[in-house]
């Protein structure tokens, strides 16, 4: 690197560091080690970019905050964050309540809403659903509330959770656990304890894509807010999220009136936003030999901002470190550039289902035509159909028994070989993977099989 690109690096890097996020002193590696030793799928500790997106839903529950306190309610308030595997839907989740403080970023002007997690399977049960909203809210409470409830349970037992709201609660793994009664309802809430409700509340269900009719209920209260309560809904699941939850199981019910603005795509990050992830490894575990470096950039660019493989990657580089003690110019850069690739790899190949590897050629000669045309999905569907009338072999055509509807929907949708995007063309939304497909398929899988069509 230039010494120009260096002092650059390095101005940049000042300017884009919060101090409080420094490490001092020495290489800290059991950090180092433990990040190595995540899972892919663990939330990261080193959390980048969508700080719009995040100051996004912060702001919409300041706004169901205000309203609330005005006696409005708030239509179609649910956010809904949709993207392919491994784009950080997850992550987004669980950053969104957060601190933007502990990202390095300048904190947040309103007050931090309190965050329930709502399992699936729970979305179907008002009371459960009260249940997890009212532990999330004595979570949030200030210290001297949460001890108020605290001596008034001692030991266990039913408690009026300020002026209406009857719940048993009980500690368990040093939390209150809030066991609200079969008939709670979200309208109830509305009973607690005032020092409950100082803070906005974000409600956050996961893969809502497989949201079950039988979460109707619930989700059009969320949505419509009439229960007055300030709750901002925040879902996240793959590209056919949106889908599902307009029409549920199919059933021609589901939400509607969902505000445009809050169906967000989310996939790779900026190269900045994913240099700054990697920055965020080095800066806060202390690595010597840092400065000016352009590892960051490399790792960007290497995985094209691609969270999942982002991730993969900032591991390989952090087991690499934490071995060379911490240091920087120890570490062999070909080695976890050349690491990560095989890691990448091997996700890709994880990420077929049988039926895509037995139809390898195929979904290859597909991946090329999506690529090049840009088809929508009834012309994807139809280029199914031909293209398995024209294949040979059994790896050319579609997997057996199975039409392309079902094989686009339940495979290549669903495992983000293809995503359908705002314009309504289905292309590949993970960088390489659709050069991974085509690979798969060979030789074979590069011919040109079809007939020109007539005009
Ligand atoms: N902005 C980000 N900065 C750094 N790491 C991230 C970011 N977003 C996601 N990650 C990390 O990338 C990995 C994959 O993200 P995540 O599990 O959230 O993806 P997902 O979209 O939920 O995938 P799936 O559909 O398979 O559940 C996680 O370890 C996550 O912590
Ligand atoms: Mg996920």
């Amino acid at each position: 690197m230039s010494a120009k690109r260096t002092a650059q690096a390095a101005a940049a890097a000042d300017a884009r560091r919060a101090p409080e996020a420094l490490s001092k002193g020495e290489p800290d590696i059991e950090k180092l080690r433990v990040f190595s030793g995540l899972s892919e799928k663990e939330h990261t500790p080193f959390y980048a970019g969508r700080e719009s997106l995040i100051r996004g839903v912060l702001q919409s529950t300041e706004t169901a905050a205000d309203r609330t306190g005005a006696g409005e309610f708030s239509q179609g308030a649910t956010w809904l964050i949709q993207g392919a595997p491994g784009a950080g839907k997850t992550a987004f989740l669980r950053e969104v309540g957060r601190d933007p403080r502990s990202r390095g970023q300048a904190p947040w002007e309103g007050r931090l809403p309190a965050v329930a997690e709502i399992p699936l399977q729970d979305l179907g049960d008002e009371a459960r659903v009260a249940t997890r909203i009212a532990e999330a809210l004595l979570r949030g409470a200030s210290k001297e509330f949460r001890r108020t409830v605290q001596t008034a349970i001692s030991g266990g037992g039913r408690f009026l959770f300020g002026t209406g709201f009857e719940a048993s609660l009980s500690v368990g793994g040093g939390r209150q656990v809030v066991t609200a009664p079969p008939s709670a309802t979200l309208d109830t809430l509305r009973n607690l304890a005032p020092e409950c409700w100082k803070r906005p509340l974000v409600v956050v269900a996961d893969e809502i894509q497989d949201v079950g009719i039988e979460a109707l209920n619930v989700l059009r209260q969320l949505h419509l807010g009439e229960h007055g309560l300030p709750i901002v809904p925040v879902y996240a699941g793959l590209a056919s999220a949106e889908d599902a939850l307009d029409d549920i199981e199919g059933t021609g019910r589901g939400l509607t009136r969902i505000v445009p603005e809050r169906v967000v795509m989310i996939g790779r990050l900026g190269p900045e936003e994913a240099e700054q992830a990697v920055w965020r490894l080095l800066d806060e575990c202390g690595v010597r030999g840092r400065e000016g470096s352009d590892l960051p950039e490399a790792l960007a660019a290497a995985t094209e901002g691609w969270p999942q493989h982002l991730h993969n990657g900032m591991r390989i580089l952090a087991r690499a470190l934490a071995e060379s003690g911490g240091n920087l110019a120890l570490v062999d850069r070909g080695e976890v550039l050349e690491a990560e690739m095989q890691t990448r790899d091997g996700r890709h190949g994880k990420r077929k289902t049988r039926p895509m590897r037995n139809s390898k050629v195929f979904v290859a000669r597909l991946m090329r035509a999506a690529k090049n045309e840009e088809m929508d999905r009834p012309e994807i569907l139809e280029r199914m159909e031909r293209l398995s009338e024209a294949g040979r072999r059994r790896d050319e055509r579609l997997p057996d028994g199975m039409d392309a509807e079902e094989f686009l929907t339940g495979h290549l949708l669903r495992k983000g070989a293809l995503q359908e995007e705002e314009d309504g063309k289905l292309r590949c939304p993970i960088p390489c993977l659709s050069m991974h497909l085509v690979e798969a398929g060979g030789e074979r899988g590069k011919a040109d099989v079809l007939p020109e069509r007539d005009a």
